[in-house]
């Protein structure tokens, strides 16, 4: 698997010392709050096991899957698997590995604002502002990295389903692209 890696783009101690950041930061903001934390599956899923242990006060997770298919003038989304807790009134916090164009968050924010929260912030480790759909306004509360417009694999984002488990983000060979 690692011979298809051409570069380390963030490596995994950098990774490490930011995820705990970005925890510890939450902490403090939402240490009274008992948030829950809502994964967007699966890209997230290595992000947020860190990330979760890092917090260090009460706080509930939850998970959602969505998937989209292109039609012929836009994105369309669908949410395949909700979320199971009640999140009306509490203070939620979206998990997210990546925000490229951001039609996934805008869609995933939609949906969880009609459950209304009493509030909602976005938590992304990386950022590829490059790619944004300009329709779409949102912006992340918290980002753990700014990336250039580059495919990115590992720590969760995968391409073609693999690379997910590296613990560290790479770029992939030209010919590792089948
Ligand atoms: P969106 O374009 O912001 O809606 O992002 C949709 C999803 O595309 C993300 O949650 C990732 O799963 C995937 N994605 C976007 N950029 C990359 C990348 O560089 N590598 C792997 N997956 C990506
Ligand atoms: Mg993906």
């Amino acid at each position: 698997m690692e011979e298809n890696i051409q570069r380390v783009l963030i490596s995994q101690e950098e990774i490490q010392a930011k995820v705990q950041e970005l925890a510890a930061i939450l902490t403090e903001e939402y240490k009274d709050k008992d948030p829950v934390f809502i994964g967007v599956l699966k890209g997230v899923v290595v992000f947020f096991g860190d990330f979760v242990k890092y917090f260090k006060a009460h706080c509930q997770i939850d998970f959602m899957w969505i998937s989209s298919y292109q039609g012929t003038e836009s994105t369309h989304m669908e949410v395949v698997r909700d979320i199971s807790a009640d999140i009306k009134g509490r203070h939620v916090v979206i998990l997210e590995d990546i925000f490229d164009t951001g039609n996934s968050l805008d869609f995933v924010c939609k949906h969880l604002q009609s459950k209304e929260p009493a509030s909602l912030k976005i938590c992304t480790l990386l950022d590829k502002p490059e790619r944004r759909n300009p329709a779409v306004t949102l912006q992340a509360d918290y980002v753990g990295f700014t990336i250039d417009n580059v495919f990115a694999v590992g720590y969760g984002l995968d391409y073609n389903e693999h690379y997910r488990n590296l613990p560290y983000v790479g770029v992939l060979k030209p010919e590792a692209y089948m």
